[in-house]
This record gives structure tokens, C-alpha cells and sequence, in this order.
């Protein structure tokens, strides 16, 4: 079954004993803060069909937080958390305290997002990117093989994000490139309600009338997808007019970017057929919630 660790040190003997007992030649993390839903369910189920040992972490990490209201309020179900990933077959949960992480208190040296985290979520949460980085490098190093591989090697290490954050997959696969960390990212496609709304752990604080309203983003983008597959003009703007016209719902942001860059491919999105590659990308406030999606475009 699936075991508990706490501190850096036991995760990398665990990490280590699992891969000599399994005779395995790789690893997978998952890193996340919990209050976990089926979404991040879908990263371990990949993580485990794709390594041989595979570590979760949760860990609510106050750097990347705002207000401390917002942190406070996140919820926090170790229990259930490790019953999902358990079903999973996720070998180890890492869940660390503050102190563990931040043994001196906040970081003096931190990694910094640049141009990248600033623009569209990092706009509305200055600083998000560069505390969601800092501990992402920081649990990328917690999470490595803890031995070699079974013929000896290095233990493959694969890192597992959803491609519903976005604008932070697009960064921590600039930081893994830019500061030559030695793992290899991959992309989740984005789980969603059956009626389409992206899932989110902050979805529990919407009312049903709001979840309704909610729809609109995953509608607006699969209109979007639609006219890019079959070569259409996106007129992107009636698509934001369309966002607009739903009263629960305050639009923050609806581009299409360049996937890598995040920069709008402003002639592509308008008047002419949507060739090449490009990413949907919305931000809304619905009642209390800030909700973001995306889908990618190809045609
Ligand atoms: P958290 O919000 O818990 O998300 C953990 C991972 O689950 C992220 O990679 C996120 O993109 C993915 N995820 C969330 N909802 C998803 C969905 N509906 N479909 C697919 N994947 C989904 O993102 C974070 O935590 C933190 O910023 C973290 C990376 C852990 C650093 O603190």
C-alpha cells in the first residue's frame, strides 16, 4: 500500500528501498497541494503507468499565496487525498511541514518567473509565479531517484503537471530548459465535468447557479477549437462577446497565445483562416472564484 513520509530525508531512503525491491529504472512525481479530484488523479494514473516508482507530494506552499485568507481557506483532506492516490497506485505521499521546506523561514534566493510570469495570471498575482517556481524546483530536487537504476544507471525521473494550469507548465518546462534541471516534464491533458467545466478544487465554492454560469468558458473555447479545426477565421472577438453577455461572469482575459511564449497571435486569431498552433486562454471571475482554462487550437 501506499506509504507517508515527512521529511526529505525519508522520502529519498523510501524512494531508493522502492526502486532496489522493484528492480525499477524510473521515477515519477507528482507534485501537488491536495484537496485532490480527478484531475490530479489522471497525473498519478500517468505517473504510474509510465514509472516504476511513483512519489505525490502535497504540500500547501505559502509562498505562492496572496493574501493569507486565501491560504488559510485552502482546504486541506490528507485523509482522503491518500485514499485517491492509494487507488492510484501512487507508492509514496510526500507531505512536509512549512518548516521542513522553509527551514529558515522564506527563502532569501528564490527563482524568479520574468516576463513569462508576469503577463495574464501572474498580472492578477504578483509574485505567484515566482513562489510557485521557487518550490517547484525545490520539490523536482526532493522528488529525484533516491538510487540507481536496477542495471545500475540513473534512475529516469519523469515530473507530471496538468495542462489546466497552463501558464505554469509553460514555465516550469522554460525553468527545467533554462537551469538544465535533469528531468523530463510532461503534460496532462486538462480533466473536466461531463459537462465540461475544467476541474479545480476552488470549483467546490461556486453555487449551482454559478457552476452553470461557469459553463460558458469551456464553451467559448470549444467554439474557438471548433472553427480552428476546420480552418475558420476565430473571430475571437464575438467570442468574447459571448463570454460577456453571461451576467454571473466577469472576464479577466481571452486570448490566443503562442503555447511556448504565451505572446497573443493577434492576426491569427481575427479576420483570417486559423492555421498552425495556438492556445485558447481564459481567465473569469465567477461569483467568489476565480476560474481559468484553456484549450489547445491546431488546424
Ligand atoms: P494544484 O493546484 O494542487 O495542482 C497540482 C497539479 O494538478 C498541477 O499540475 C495542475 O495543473 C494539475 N491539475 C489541476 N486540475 C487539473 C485538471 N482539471 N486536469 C488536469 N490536471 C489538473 O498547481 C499546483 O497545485 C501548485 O502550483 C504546485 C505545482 C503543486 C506547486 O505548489
Amino acid at each position: 500500500g501506499i506509504k507517508l513520509v515527512t521529511t526529505a530525508a525519508e522520502l529519498r531512503a523510501e524512494s531508493a528501498r522502492l526502486l532496489a525491491e522493484k528492480r525499477g529504472s524510473s521515477q515519477g512525481l507528482v507534485p501537488t497541494m491536495g484537496a485532490l479530484h480527478t484531475g490530479h488523479a489522471a497525473l498519478a494514473r500517468t505517473a504510474v503507468e509510465q514509472n516504476d516508482v511513483v512519489v505525490a507530494s502535497i504540500f500547501v506552499n505559502p509562498l505562492q499565496f496572496g493574501e493569507a485568507a486565501d491560504l488559510e481557506r485552502y482546504p486541506r483532506t490528507l485523509d482522503a487525498d491518500m485514499a485517491l492516490l492509494d487507488a492510484e497506485g501512487v507508492d509514496l505521499v510526500f507531505a512536509p511541514s512549512v518548516e521542513e521546506v522553509y527551514p529558515g523561514g522564506e527563502p532569501l534566493v528564490r527563482v524568479t518567473s520574468g516576463p513569462l510570469g508576469e503577463k495574464w495570471e501572474g498580472a492578477s498575482r504578483p509574485g505567484h509565479f515566482d513562489g510557485a517556481l521557487t518550490v517547484v524546483a525545490k520539490l523536482l530536487h526532493y522528488g529525484m531517484p533516491g538510487g540507481p537504476a536496477v542495471d545500475g544507471g540513473a534512475a529516469a525521473y519523469r515530473a507530471y503537471f496538468g495542462q489546466k494550469d497552463a501558464q505554469q507548465l509553460a514555465l516550469v518546462k522554460r525553468m527545467v530548459a533554462d537551469l538544465s534541471f535533469p528531468v523530463d516534464i510532461v503534460a496532462v491533458p486538462t480533466v473536466r465535468s461531463t459537462e465540461g467545466l475544467a476541474l479545480s478544487s476552488r470549483n467546490r465554492f461556486l453555487s449551482e447557479e454559478e457552476q452553470e454560469a461557469a459553463l460558458v468558458l469551456s464553451r467559448a473555447l470549444r467554439l474557438l477549437e471548433s472553427r480552428a479545426v476546420a480552418n475558420e477565421p476565430l473571430e475571437l472577438d464575438s467570442v468574447v462577446a459571448l463570454v460577456e453577455s453571461q451576467p454571473l461572469v466577469r472576464l479577466d482575459y481571452f486570448e490566443v497565445v503562442d503555447p511556448r511564449t504565451l505572446e497573443p497571435l493577434a492576426e491569427n486569431c481575427r479576420d483570417t483562416p486559423f492555421r498552425g498552433e495556438g492556445l485558447a486562454i481564459i481567465a473569469a471571475k465567477v461569483g467568489p472564484v476565480r476560474l481559468i482554462d484553456n484549450l489547445p487550437l491546431s488546424s
